[in-house]
């Protein structure tokens, strides 16, 4: 079992998207351990973005994501990591394939809805940012036999 940290973005919020787009990781089998709104700070935005600091973007980055409320999502399950980036699709949405998240409702080169961790590393990182060890919580679902690893 994974986990992984998803955000949908300032603009998933703005375009009323929060229902629609959880609904795709939800329908796929990944379990929500946490979910929170939340106004991310700039000294956040540029701690979960570090690995861009400098790049010709980065500036714009932080402004995009502290524009405007966020949802933050803690998710698990089987591959979580890899399974989420795929239901995300490319970065930008006019190159994302349709049937993503972001080929779905995005055309846009920049404002493109969700955030998903991308590896195991930055995923533990990441989840330690955005949620205290008491935020997500463990439980069980009565499908969660289906969905687990054999
Ligand atoms: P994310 O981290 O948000 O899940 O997106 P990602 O892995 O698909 O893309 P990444 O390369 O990590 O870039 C992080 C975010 O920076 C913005 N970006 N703009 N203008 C540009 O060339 C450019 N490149 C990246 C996007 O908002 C991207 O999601
Ligand atoms: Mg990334």
């Amino acid at each position: 079992m994974e986990r992984t940290l998803i955000l949908l973005k300032p603009d998933a919020v703005q375009r009323r998207l929060i229902g629609s787009i959880t609904s795709r990781f939800e329908r796929k089998g990944l379990k929500v351990l946490a979910m929170k709104m939340m106004q991310i700070s700039p000294e956040l935005a540029a701690q979960h973005y570090d690995a861009h600091h400098g790049k010709p973007f980065y500036d714009g980055l932080v402004q995009f994501m502290t524009s405007g409320p966020v949802v933050a999502l803690a998710l698990e399950g089987n591959k979580a990591i890899s399974v989420c980036r795929k239901l995300m699709g490319a970065t930008f949405g006019c190159d994302a394939e349709a049937g993503t998240i972001r080929g779905d409702f995005g055309i846009s080169d920049g404002f493109n809805l969700v955030h998903g961790s991308d590896s195991a590393e930055t995923a533990s990182r990441e989840l330690e940012l955005f949620f205290s060890p008491e935020e997500m919580i463990d439980y069980s679902l009565i499908d969660d036999s289906f969905n687990a690893a054999e």
